[in-house]
């Protein structure tokens, strides 16, 4: 049996990285899926065709920048016109800034991701939760970070983002239990996407050494555990953040 056969999701950034990941995953699992995209080249047009194509589902592209509000109404007005109950909402998109230490970090800077990273995934969130209070249940799953978790020096405006999704999550989680939508998060280490490869790789490689698997993780690993927060697997699962970062905390078996 398909984990998601029958379900609707909204997936945003997923033209490629972790979000590409789990579109992938997901119609391979059933889903018809609202791709909530930026830029749409023709290479993933066909690749939706493709995905369509070889799994039954729908791939319905939905194109905005997620910081411009009206053309995120009008997306949400799209969603709400085609009357499909939405059962998931895939909060992955986001950006990371170039190393700089505290200091030097303009605070325009931070107000700048914090746009990106947090500002309009809560707006959007407040939409499509609405939709999913009509509909009775839902699962939202957000795109943490293990940088949010542990901090990551001269990344203070990308972690504090992180660490803002951590409490949202945990906050959400309660607020719409009573509504039967729960609320997770995901906390990758260094995976091998373009915005891990951007990462100070001295810095990169560090973590990797120190991790219990000593390698990067593949976006498909991490759509795997978004797969298993949004599907029924986890019904019983709220409120938490699932690292996705090959055992960093733990230490491998050079660490005493
Ligand atoms: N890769 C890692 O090592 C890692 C580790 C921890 C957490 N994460 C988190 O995982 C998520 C996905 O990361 P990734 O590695 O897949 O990143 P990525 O390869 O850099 O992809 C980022 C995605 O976000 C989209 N995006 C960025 N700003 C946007 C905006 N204003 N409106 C709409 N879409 C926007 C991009 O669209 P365009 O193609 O149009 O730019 C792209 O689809 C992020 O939230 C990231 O913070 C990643």
């Amino acid at each position: 049996m398909k984990l998601l056969e029958g379900k609707t999701a909204v997936v945003t950034g997923c033209n490629r990285g972790i979000g590409r990941a789990v579109l992938d995953c997901f119609a391979e699992q059933g889903a018809d899926v609202f791709a909530c995209v930026r830029t749409v080249g023709e290479e993933f047009k066909a690749h939706m065709g493709e995905l369509s194509a070889a799994h039954g589902v729908e791939i319905i592209p939905l194109v905005f920048d997620l910081c411009d509000e009206e053309a995120m109404k009008k997306a949400v007005g799209e969603m709400r016109k085609s009357r499909r109950p939405i059962d998931i909402l895939v909060n992955n998109a986001g950006k990371i800034t170039p190393n700089v230490m505290f200091q030097m970090t303009p605070i325009d800077n931070m107000r700048d991701i914090f746009e990106v990273n947090f500002f309009a995934q809560m707006r959007f969130t407040q939409y499509i939760s609405r939709l999913m209070q009509r509909n009775g249940k839902g699962s939202i799953v957000n795109l943490a970070s293990m940088a949010g978790l542990d901090g990551a020096p001269g990344q203070l405006e990308y972690v504090s983002t992180k660490a803002a999704i951590v409490g949202a999550t945990k906050t959400l989680a309660r607020e719409f239990g009573p509504d039967n939508i729960r609320v997770n998060a995901v906390a990758p280490g260094v995976i091998d996407t373009d915005m891990g490869n951007e990462m100070d790789s001295e810095y990169a490689e560090s973590i990797i050494k120190r991790s219990s698997l000593g390698r990067k993780g593949s976006p498909e690993e991490v759509a795997h555990t978004i797969l298993f927060l949004a599907s029924d697997l986890s019904s019983y699962v709220t409120g938490q953040v699932i690292r996705v970062d090959g055992g960093v905390k733990i230490g491998n078996r050079d660490i005493r």
